[in-house]
């Protein structure tokens, strides 16, 4: 059998997960896919992270010209993260003609669009499951399992790291900043947490999944991104008493023409799919014409479970006949998108006020003059002569509820507002 090399850039996490995957099972990958795969450079800044896993430092090698230009190299794993110099090696490869496979949700979020020519040009492919949702096989599916269908929707818990921290707010009565220092202690989170907290990571990953699902490019900068570091304790105990867990979801949906596209918490209802979703899980709610509502769900982050993803990648780009592109499909119906900000959707508003006659009524008046009608409102005593006012509305406009909160915000008797989250 004629042995297939291939190279990794970035020995971390997931490049060290590939490449145990590629070690361990190169037996069984020789026998079920019928072709030998082997590991024969690898690119990274020292040799250190080769040494420390016995690998021969024969395979090290600091310099993409060098292995750009080495012909026995057919696709080379890119797991190195970030834009650059991500974005300059990966295009050299491909102008090159070398196939990648990469994990950076970021890069593709950001430049998939200058990528993806350079791929079809050179006649390879660039492949990416890897970069949303772990070993979860959702660009698998959505690129491929969905021809007879227009996906309407996509719900996402896609950021391992924020489902975590919520999950132990939600079942150990934490606040934030005890729940993320947990999180930092246990690995799932970062020491600079900002990209998974503040919603970028799931952002990079709806851009790339809204644009497989709705095959138009969804660009990064038309994602509404709101994080969870504002979510209180509060806010977790008042959502259980009302039905609901909060959730940082990923939502996309497509209409017609308008396409929508946020990341922000929600209060899902207790009874949903997604609100089972605990830990640092990871799933996708997805609803087809066709086929209804879908749920994947599995570790979306992780050496072995994006290993194999990765794994997963190379086997295809390699048996690929002729050179396949998951591009392929992106992008038919682009014409005449209207990118939606001013969305429906139902929310949950607190807001502490002094507690005197009148107060609830203008409030319910200042939304009711925007539009913003009150499904259920509750009183509770607030500390001193304060008293804490709780809104669930029906489906409204995002811009006319923030209108009206920037109005009570105003209110000589309104306090504060302490919180406002948008109920699924
Ligand atoms: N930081 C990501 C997460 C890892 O928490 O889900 C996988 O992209």
């Amino acid at each position: 059998m004629r042995q297939r090399k291939i190279a990794i850039m970035g020995l971390g996490t997931v490049g060290g997960g590939a490449y145990d995957i590629l070690t361990e099972n190169r037996e069984y990958i020789q026998a079920t896919q019928g072709i030998d795969v082997t590991v024969a450079a690898i690119l990274d800044r020292t040799s250190a992270p080769l040494q420390a896993r016995g690998i021969s430092a024969d395979l090290f090698c600091d310099n993409i010209d060098k292995l750009a230009a080495n012909p026995e190299i057919e696709l080379v794993i890119e797991t190195m993260g970030g834009v650059e110099p991500a974005k300059t090696f990966i295009t050299k490869l491909l102008e090159n003609g070398k196939s990648v496979v990469t994990a950076n949700k970021e890069l593709l979020a950001k430049h998939w669009s200058e990528l993806e020519p350079i791929a079809q040009k050179h006649g390879c492919g660039l492949f990416f499951e890897a970069s949303c949702v772990g070993g979860v096989p959702i660009i698998r599916a959505i690129g491929e399992s969905f021809q007879g269908d227009k996906v309407r929707s996509i719900y996402g818990i896609i950021n391992g790291t924020t489902n975590y921290i919520l999950s132990k707010m939600s079942s150990e009565n934490l606040d934030y900043a005890q729940a993320l220092k947990q999180a930092q202690s246990l690995g799932f989170a970062e020491a600079d947490p900002t990209s998974d907290v503040e919603g970028y990571d799931a952002a990079y990953k709806l851009s790339i999944l809204a644009s497989l699902a709705f095959h138009t490019c969804v660009p990064y900068a038309s994602i509404y991104r709101e994080g969870i570091t504002k979510v209180t304790a509060q806010d977790i105990k008042n959502a259980h008493a009302l039905g609901y867990e909060i959730k940082l979801i990923a939502i996309g949906t497509r209409d017609g023409d308008s396409v929508e596209a946020r990341v922000h918490p929600l209060f899902v209802p207790s009874d949903h799919p997604l609100a089972a979703v605990s830990g640092a899980y990871n799933a996708v709610y997805l609803n087809g014409d066709n086929v209804g509502d879908l749920m994947f769900y599995g570790a979306g982050a992780g050496a072995r479970p994006t290993g194999s993803a990765i794994v997963s990648d190379v086997i295809k780009a390699l048996t690929g006949k002729p050179k396949y592109t998951d591009f392929d499909n992106n992008g038919r119906l682009s014409d005449g998108i209207d990118f939606i900000g001013d969305f429906m959707s139902g929310y949950y508003i607190c807001v502490t006020v002094d507690d005197k006659t009148g107060v609830l009524s203008k409030i319910s008046t200042v939304l009711s003059d925007n539009g913003v009608s009150i499904k259920s409102a509750i009183q509770r005593a607030g500390e001193g002569d304060t008293a804490t006012l709780l809104f669930l509305t029906h489906k409204a406009r995002e811009h006319s509820v923030m209108h009206a909160l920037d109005t009570i915000s105003k209110l000589a008797t309104v306090r504060s507002i302490d919180s406002m989250i948008r109920v699924m």
